[in-house]
Order: structure tokens, then C-alpha cells, then sequence
């Protein structure tokens, strides 16, 4: 069993295959560390290559096998090959994990139609295709499976301008509940899992710089005292792959150090310098969303 970053592994994948999307970055690379540090040889799917490359690299290093794979999760014909490179690959199927995503937001009255439909078709679709392909597999080979789908707290809490993406969250939070009904049988398990604030790419805006303004709000109004990080979902997911896992299915779970119940902040003064840098944050994140369309408009 192998270490990560002071906690204990809980469980000895080797011999394991996990299959993950959006495994090029944030969530994704943590879970993929994560669970080749328990031993699994890991397929890591993005429809970014050069940042799924990276994630393989660092599976590499710790030890395991790696299979990289550029697939477009709204796109059914490339989950099915991914899924299916992971398969001739390494040589099995025993993990997946749906867990690419993009974050939409913006007001009802302004919110255009086609980022309504991106998000849908990366969020849900995508959801969608790559628990059908992955369990189509593990039904096929025979051995059961465990799959976890990346959900939000969003999923359980809202409000302006994230209420299209929780409306996406929503949606994965209940289809794992009829999932679960149906691969029962199958010996496949399938859960969401309702992340926090967790320092990713897709969340700087909300996560903000270490030692900066926003951070420290965030880490003030956490119960726990700090922000999110990829490894601790990584855990969650090493847990729901496990042994221990093998009695949770149609689940959603929520990871966020206790945020969800923490006291909602007063309107934000306008003068205060956290909201000027988050206002810097949200330029930052706009343009990293630039490149994410060009790669979904180049599907
Ligand atoms: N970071 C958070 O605070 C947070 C909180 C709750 C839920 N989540 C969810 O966790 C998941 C991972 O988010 P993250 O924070 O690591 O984001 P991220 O932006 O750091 O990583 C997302 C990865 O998904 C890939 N991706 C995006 N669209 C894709 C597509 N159509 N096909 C294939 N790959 C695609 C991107 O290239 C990127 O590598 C998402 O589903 C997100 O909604 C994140």
C-alpha cells in the first residue's frame, strides 16, 4: 500500500484498472494519483492530450501503468474507443470515474442558449455516455465494478448564476440512484460525490490565491479551516473503490469540510479588496475558459 502526502492508503488496487475523464487536470489528477498510489493501472481521459499526458507522467512516476486517451466526453463515438483503449490496453476494467466537467454561470436573463447546451452536454450527456460505456464493459467482462460520477454540493445548494450548472449536478446526483438499481446485480457500484470548494482550475475563482484575500475568507467560513484539494476527493474515491466501499451504492456524497451549512456572508462591499480580487479572478478564469471552448468547439 503506498503513501499520499500523510495519509494512510486504505485499500491495494494493484492489479486494478481505473478509467478516468477529465483526468488531465484538478479532481481528475488528484483521483488518478490517488488511486495508482493504492496500485491501479489508470487510463486518463481528457479531451485536453497534452494536460492528460502530464496526469500519465505522474502515474508513471508512482510506479503504475498509464494510458492516455484524448476523448470529448459529449461525444459518444470517442467514449467508446477511450473506454475501449482502456480495455485492450491495460488489460481490464474495474474503476471508472465520470468526472470531467465545465461550470457555466450567469444570470436568467442573460445566460445564452448555447452555454445552457455545452453544459448540458459535457455535464449530463457526458455523465451519461461514459457510465453507459463503462458498465456495457464491466457487464461484458464479468467481474463488477465500482463507478463514482464528479457531482457538486451544487447538486443540494444553489443560487444565482450556478443554478444551470447545479441544475446539470442535479441530474447526476439522481441518475446514480437509478444506476445503482439496475448494476446492482452486476456486482457494480455507483455513486456521486458532491465536492466543496476544492482548488482546482475550474474553482479559482471561488478558491482564490494561497495567503490571498478570497482564500482566507473561504478558510474562515470552513468549518475544518481550509480549502478543498484534489487528494481529499482522491480519498473519497480510493474509499468508494475499496473493499469498504463494496455496501454504498446510489449514494451522493457530500465532500466540503462543512461548508454547506456554514453562515452565507453579507453582500459583498464593493470597496473591499476581496472583491476586487475576485473580480481579477473571475478575468483569470474567463480566458482559461476560452480554451476549454476551443476545445469543445473543435470536437
Ligand atoms: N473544483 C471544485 O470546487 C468542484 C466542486 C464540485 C464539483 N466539481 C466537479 O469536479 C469535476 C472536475 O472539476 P475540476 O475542478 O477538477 O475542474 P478542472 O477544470 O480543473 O478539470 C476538468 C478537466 O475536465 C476536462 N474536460 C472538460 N470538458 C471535457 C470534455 N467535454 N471531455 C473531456 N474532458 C473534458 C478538462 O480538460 C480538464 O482537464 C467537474 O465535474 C466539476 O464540475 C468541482
Amino acid at each position: 500500500m503506498g503513501e499520499t502526502d500523510g495519509r494512510r492508503a486504505v485499500a491495494n488496487f494493484e492489479g486494478k484498472v481505473a478509467f478516468i475523464t477529465g483526468g488531465g487536470s484538478g479532481i481528475g489528477r488528484g483521483v488518478a494519483l490517488r488511486l495508482a498510489q493504492d496500485g491501479a493501472d489508470v487510463c486518463v481521459s481528457d479531451m485536453d492530450l497534452e494536460a492528460a499526458e502530464e496526469t500519465g507522467e505522474l502515474v508513471r512516476k508512482a510506479g503504475r501503468k498509464a494510458l492516455v486517451v484524448r476523448a470529448n466526453v459529449a461525444s459518444e463515438p470517442q467514449v467508446l474507443d477511450a473506454v475501449s483503449a482502456c480495455v485492450s490496453g491495460l488489460g481490464r476494467l474495474d474503476f471508472a470515474v465520470a468526472n470531467a466537467g465545465i461550470a457555466r454561470g450567469g444570470s436568467i436573463l442573460e445566460f445564452a442558449l448555447k452555454d445552457w447546451q455545452d453544459q448540458l452536454d459535457v455535464n449530463l450527456t457526458g455523465v451519461f455516455l461514459s457510465v453507459q460505456a463503462a458498465a456495457r464493459r464491466m457487464v461484458e467482462l464479468g467481474h463488477g465494478g465500482r463507478i463514482v460520477c464528479m457531482a457538486s454540493l451544487a447538486a443540494a445548494n444553489t443560487g444565482a448564476s450556478i443554478w444551470g450548472y447545479s441544475a446539470t449536478k442535479a441530474g447526476v446526483r439522481i441518475m446514480v440512484r437509478g444506476w445503482a438499481q439496475e448494476l446492482g446485480p452486476y456486482g457494480i457500484t455507483v455513486n456521486a460525490i458532491g465536492p466543496g470548494i476544492i482548488d482546482t482550475p475550474l474553482a479559482h475563482a471561488l478558491a482564490g490565491d494561497e495567503g490571498g484575500a478570497i482564500r482566507a475568507s473561504v478558510e474562515q467560513r470552513t468549518p475544518v479551516g481550509r480549502v478543498g484539494r484534489p487528494e481529499d476527493i482522491g480519498g473519497l474515491v480510493a474509499f468508494l473503490c475499496g473493499p469498504d466501499g463494496e455496501f454504498m451504492t446510489g449514494s451522493y456524497l457530500i465532500i466540503d469540510g462543512g461548508l454547506r451549512d456554514a453562515r452565507t456572508q453579507a453582500d459583498p462591499d464593493p470597496n473591499d479588496p476581496r472583491v476586487r480580487e475576485l473580480q481579477q479572478h473571475m478575468q483569470a478564469s474567463m480566458k482559461r475558459r476560452q480554451r476549454t471552448q476551443t476545445l469543445l468547439d473543435d470536437r
